[in-house]
């Protein structure tokens, strides 16, 4: 089943609780909430408690996507907050497998998030461990930027990484993408492997231009790329 996961990033921060409802209610599946710290990242955004307040607001999974450094110290704030999942980026671990056994322990589903020059063999040992592999299609700090073209390689590859150990263990993992997304392209990267889709500017650029800040027709176009053979 495809997923798509609008990033609050781009979301009017003044009326933030609206947006996370509206854009759910559009037909999102996800809400993608981006974690940026000054530090592993250019950029600075939100924390556990604003996940902590918008998690009355929805019953759909929120996806914390972490790009902070240290990871570790954060994790249980998060579960507490209520996330669903929580991602994370390989670089900013000291101890990778035992972050996402931390993440786990903490009741949250576990991913690890590729920058697009980061390699695919941090996942030689630790797949039994994921629920979800991000790859980045743009680099990590901000929303707006455009889809780095190499990801779709790259995701080919994690899809039969994934495929191959489905087919051995019987057990799931997401593939999802991160950055860049819009109608134009994202048939094309569904093409190449990708099952769970984030887009924040794409979505919330596009619905606040309409009177209500209505979402419907944006998610429904995503949709209904990909629902093209
Ligand atoms: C970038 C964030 C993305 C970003 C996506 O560091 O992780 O989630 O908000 O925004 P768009 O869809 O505008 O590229
Ligand atoms: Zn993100």
């Amino acid at each position: 089943m495809h997923v798509i996961a609008p990033s609050i990033l781009s979301a009017d921060f003044a009326r933030l609780g609206e947006e996370v409802v509206n854009v759910i209610a559009a037909g999102a599946d996800w809400i993608h909430f981006d974690v940026m710290d000054n530090h592993y990242v250019p950029n600075l955004t939100i924390g556990p408690l604003i996940c902590e307040a918008i998690r009355p607001l929805t019953r759909a999974p929120i996806d914390v996507h972490l790009m902070v450094k240290p990871v570790d110290r954060i994790v249980p704030d998060f579960a507490r907050a209520g996330a669903n999942l929580i991602t994370f980026h390989p670089e900013a671990s000291e101890h990778v497998d035992r972050t996402l056994a931390l993440i786990r322990e903490n009741g949250c589903q576990a991913g690890l998030v590729f920058n697009p020059a980061t390699p695919l063999e941090y996942l030689d040992y630790v797949m039994d461990k994921l629920d979800m592999i991000l790859l980045m299609s743009v680099n990590p700090g901000f929303g707006g930027q455009t889809f780095i073209p190499s990801t779709l390689t790259k995701l080919k590859a994690a899809r039969a990484r994934i495929d191959a150990y489905e087919r051995a263990s019987g057990r799931r993992i997401r593939l999802e993408v991160d950055g860049g997304v819009k109608v134009d392209n994202i048939a094309e990267i569904a093409g190449a492997g990708a099952d769970t889709f984030v887009a924040g500017s794409a979505v919330y650029g596009a619905g606040r231009d309409t009177d209500a800040n209505r979402y419907d027709s944006i998610i429904a176009a995503l949709r209904a790329q990909l629902a093209v053979p």
